[in-house]
């Protein structure tokens, strides 16, 4: 038992050390607060409410699982075009928004705490609040 108890906190502790964000007790950090505000002002038009997809732009809850930060921040800053038969979707690049590029960081903290599941839908309350 204490070595499965001793495990399951070095693992944690590990996990801990690489998440972007942080969340206790539901409320969040400043940076992923920001992130979430980044998030709703420039991307939820097209990527729907907190990241979960929208008929036009593919759920970033899922894709931040399946990508590490830099192409994330690749596709944001250059943004991608996907043009077939079937659709012609266009991610426009960011490169030039301020708004946006001084953010990514809090952009991704904000996805992966959703995509961990440890944030829900809707603004997050902040720590202090
Ligand atoms: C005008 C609509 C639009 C806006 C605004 C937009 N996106 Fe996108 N985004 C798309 C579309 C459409 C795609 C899919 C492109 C493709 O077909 O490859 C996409 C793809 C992406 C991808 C790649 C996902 C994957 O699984 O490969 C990321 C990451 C992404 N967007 C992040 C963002 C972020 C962060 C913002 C806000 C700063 C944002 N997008 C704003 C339309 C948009």
């Amino acid at each position: 038992m204490l070595v499965v108890a001793a495990l399951l906190v070095g693992s944690s502790a590990a996990a801990a050390a690489e998440q972007p964000y942080t969340v206790v007790d539901g409320k969040v950090d400043k940076k992923t607060f920001n992130g979430w505000r980044r998030y709703t002002e420039s991307c939820l038009r097209c990527h729907g409410p907190d990241g979960a997809g929208s008929s036009y732009g593919p759920d970033l809850v899922d894709s931040v699982k399946h990508m590490t930060q830099d192409e994330f921040n690749e596709v944001v800053v250059n943004g991608r075009t996907n043009v077939n038969p079937a659709s012609t979707s266009v991610m426009p690049p960011f490169g030039e928004v301020e708004d946006v590029v001084t953010y990514l960081d809090d952009i991704w903290a904000y996805l992966k705490a959703r995509a961990d599941g440890v944030l829900g839908r809707g603004r997050p309350p902040r720590i202090g609040d």
